[in-house]
């Protein structure tokens, strides 16, 4: 499946799911002093999180450009030394304002991966903040993913924040097992861990505080759903290539820097390691 099958794939999924085609808003955020770039699929949306705007809608599917080199998050340092970091990406998002909440949100997200994309089940794991319960329950009872594939982490993994302020909430991630050769060779490496066996594919935000500039963390009117998920790392599952700058995204730039150049794009991470 090429990278516009996916796309597609996505937005019809959540069309049939009631939710409302938005189109990627600008790379140069809109009105908001507290970012440079649109570093998430939610930046659009944050006045819908926060109640001070209203829309037509209470669902929401977007593909949104995003930048992350610098600020709260920023991949510049991890690019060239993974096989999953990019400074530019596609997020993938759901949005949910004060309409479904956990239940669906995991329940479409798992729909989507094992039904219309046709991931193994069985190399599927789950994270949720350590304190959540409740997604606990979800991903256990409801989805019946065993306790040995559902790690509890704590909040530098599981607690998402667009910036120093704003909307923000516990998350639980999603993550495929690209088996040992993708590791560390740790013994210890599970989801969670730096290296690129347990590829984070999906996070979704259970948007529930607005963190003020103190840091406190103010209960939003409503609750919320963001999630985002990396079509470039989807690309690289699905097309079965090693790193995300394999797939159909960037290969035929590749190409063409090898033909412009004579030299032969290397895969290897060893030479800068
Ligand atoms: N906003 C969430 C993220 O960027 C989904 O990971």
């Amino acid at each position: 499946m090429n990278s516009f099958e996916i796309r597609k794939k996505f937005f019809d999924f959540f069309e049939q799911n009631n939710h409302t085609y938005v189109k990627s808003s600008s790379l140069i955020p809109a009105q908001d002093p507290t970012l440079l770039f649109t570093n998430a699929g939610m930046n659009q949306f944050k006045d819908l999180f926060l109640s001070k705007e209203k829309r037509s809608y209470t669902r929401a599917v977007s593909i949104q450009k995003c930048i992350r080199a610098g600020g709260k998050h920023n991949d510049l340092e991890n690019v060239g030394f993974t096989k999953r970091h990019l400074t530019f990406f596609e997020m993938m998002g759901n949005f949910s304002f004060s309409d479904y909440f956990k239940n669906e949100a995991i329940n479409y997200a798992w729909d989507f991966l094992t039904k219309w994309l046709n991931l193994p089940k069985e190399k599927l794991y789950a994270s949720v903040y350590h304190k959540d319960d409740e997604s606990y329950e979800i991903w256990n009872k409801s989805i019946g993913l065993p306790d040995n594939r559902i790690y509890r982490l704590g909040e530098a993994d599981n607690f998402w924040q667009m910036g120093d302020t704003g909307p923000c909430g516990p998350c639980s991630e999603i993550y495929i097992d690209r088996g040992n050769n993708f590791g560390c060779q740790e013994s210890k490496c599970a989801p969670g861990c730096n290296c690129d066996r347990f590829l984070e594919i999906w996070n979704l935000v259970f948007m529930q505080y607005d963190r003020q500039v103190d840091g406190e963390l103010k209960p939003l009117k409503s609750t919320g759903v963001d999630t985002g998920m990396g079509l470039e790392r989807l690309c690289s599952i699905i097309q079965n290539k090693d790193s995300v700058y394999e797939t159909d995204l960037f290969m035929p730039i590749i190409n063409k820097i090898e033909e412009l150049t004579r030299i032969e794009y290397n895969n290897s991470l060893d030479n800068i390691k």
